[in-house]
């Protein structure tokens, strides 16, 4: 089977991909802060923080290679500080990325969760550029510091990030024949929802719910990160797969 890194495995959809590419006989190596006691079984967990560039790169230097996935999908929400939702959400994806490149066998594959509110359809490509090319953390979020309404606003730029990043990869890594792709979902019936309420309201929160009818479940993401992980999608890269039961799409008919 594959060797396949997951971050944020313990919980939600992380925990979905974990039990169904170990169904599929997939070797998986979970990666969270702890281990709760709803974590899946994996063959390997590493407890680890990845907040801080210090806990990322002891995470990459717990595995050794050679790997042939990595899910960037661990995250968290504005109910914490805005230089963790943009550590977490950003920065550890391109570090533990860039950490892992050299352990990975041939035909690296990356999938990252991104997000709906990651600004889909005016996403600021200049902007998450400038952000990504800040090596240090502290620089890097110094730089963004200035944006009005930082303290929310932080999450939405935390995705555009990891999606731009995801993309950014497809093309930087083709030489190696890496794949990197990443999955957007709407509204997904985890724990980290409630922490959503928390920060943008129910009422926005609810909206896509109306409109679809429903929140996703989990497994219905991890279906879609599952799919991108596998040689099922061996000729699709750099591409943003939204997974929201067509809200996306219906939002933007509003908005043009
Ligand atoms: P969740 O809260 O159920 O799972 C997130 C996991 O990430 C948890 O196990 C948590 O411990 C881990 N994590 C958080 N901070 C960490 C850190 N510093 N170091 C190591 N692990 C850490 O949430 P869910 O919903 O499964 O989220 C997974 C991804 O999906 C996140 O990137 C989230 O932003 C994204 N997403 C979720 C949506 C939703 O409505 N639930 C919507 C759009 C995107």
């Amino acid at each position: 089977g594959k060797t396949v890194v997951v971050t944020g495995y313990a919980s939600g959809i992380g925990a979905s991909t974990a039990s169904k590419l170990t169904e599929l006989g997939a070797l998986v190596i979970g990666v969270d802060r702890s281990d709760t006691g709803s974590a899946p079984r994996v063959a390997r967990t590493i407890v680890g923080d990845l907040s801080t560039y210090d806990g990322v790169r002891a995470v990459a230097e717990a595995i050794e290679g050679p790997i042939d996935v990595l899910v960037n999908n661990a995250g968290v929400a504005a109910t914490h500080p805005w230089r963790t939702v943009l550590s977490v959400n950003a920065l550890a994806a391109r570090d533990l990325t860039r950490l892992l490149l050299p352990k990975f066998g041939p035909q690296p594959v990356v999938v990252a969760t991104g997000s709906q509110t990651g600004f889909q359809w005016q996403r600021n490509f200049a902007r998450a550029n400038a952000f990504l090319e800040i090596d240090d953390w502290s620089d890097a979020l110094d730089s963004v510091s200035d944006l009005p309404d930082i303290d929310q606003l932080c999450y939405a730029l935390s995705k555009e990030v990891a999606i731009v990043h995801a993309g950014n990869l497809a093309v930087e890594g083709k030489r190696v024949g890496l794949r990197s792709n990443s999955v957007s979902p709407g509204t997904v019936g985890t724990p980290l929802l409630q922490d959503f309420r928390a920060t943008i309201g129910d009422e926005l929160i609810n909206r896509s719910a109306d409109w679809a009818g429903r929140h996703a479940a989990p497994e219905e993401i991890a279906d879609a990160i599952v799919f991108l992980a596998s040689a099922e999608s061996s000729w699709i890269s750099g591409v943003d797969l939204p997974v929201d039961g067509g809200y996306g799409s219906f939002i933007f008919r509003t908005l043009v």
